[in-house]
């Protein structure tokens, strides 16, 4: 099967691509103990995997991919391993001009809610979506502290605060963090649960799970996801 896998897509070509993905990159703390290491050996081993996905969602032509980095219950796990998250997402930032550059033409966003960010972090990312924000390349979403009630209650406080007296969907729509609807959410780890991820932007998005830790994850298997959304039969509820 793993060879198999392995053989597959590199040039591959799909019919229809999802125009925003989802990621929920699970699994790091478990590759790290199948191996003996800390759970922070598992994170930064999943770090690199972020960028390799960044870089073939930016090949693929994919518009808009959101990544669950760090999530607003995160911050109950131990404070090494939330050092270590900050950490990872410091360097990336810090390290974004180039890598990016490199990485081609890809565009930097947060989601999240600011409060509990470091300062740095804070500036950092500021930092990279202005020198990022003239590309025209995928919009790589980095949710950081993110939780999917807290962005839909964000956005009806936004409203509120500009005198809105009543809500529409349409107005939720255009304030949430990211692009409304998200056509597929991709979960590896053997996990299938949304774990407060785009509770607003699933409501019609397909799901993919594998098995695959997320440090194991590669191009590959985010081609096999993108082969399954081809073929699935989206009807919206009509
Ligand atoms: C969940 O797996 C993963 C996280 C809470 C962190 C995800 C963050 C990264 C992969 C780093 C991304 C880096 C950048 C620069 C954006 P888990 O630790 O809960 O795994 P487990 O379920 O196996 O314990």
């Amino acid at each position: 099967m793993a060879l198999f896998k392995k053989k597959e897509t590199k040039n591959a070509a799909f019919t229809v691509l999802p125009k925003h993905i989802g990621i929920i990159m699970d699994g790091n703390g478990r590759w790290a103990k199948k191996r003996g290491l800390p759970r922070t050996a598992g994170h930064r081993a999943g770090a690199d995997v972020f960028e390799k996905i960044c870089k073939e969602c930016g090949r693929l032509g994919i518009e808009e991919v959101t990544f669950y980095a760090f999530s607003t219950e995160n911050w109950k796990r131990p404070k090494e391993e939330v050092d270590t998250l900050m950490r990872l997402f410091r360097d990336f930032l810090l390290e974004a001009k180039e890598r990016i550059a490199e990485t081609g033409n890809i565009r930097i966003k947060f989601a999240g809610e600011k409060e509990g960010i470091s300062e740095e972090l804070l500036d950092l990312m500021a930092e990279a979506e202005k020198t990022t924000a003239h590309r025209t390349g995928t919009i790589v979403n980095l949710a950081i502290n993110y939780g999917g009630r807290q962005e839909i209650v964000s956005a009806v406080n936004k409203l509120i605060a500009s005198g809105k007296t009543e809500i529409t969907e349409q107005d939720i729509s255009e304030n949430v963090y990211t692009m409304p609807e998200c056509d597929l959410i991709i979960r590896p780890s053997g996990e299938e649960r949304l774990s407060n991820f785009l509770l607003w932007q699933a409501a019609y998005s397909e799901f993919w799970y594998s098995d695959v830790l997320w440090p194991d994850f590669d191009e590959t298997d985010l081609h096999l996801a993108l082969h399954e959304f081809e073929k699935r039969n989206r009807r919206f509820g009509g």
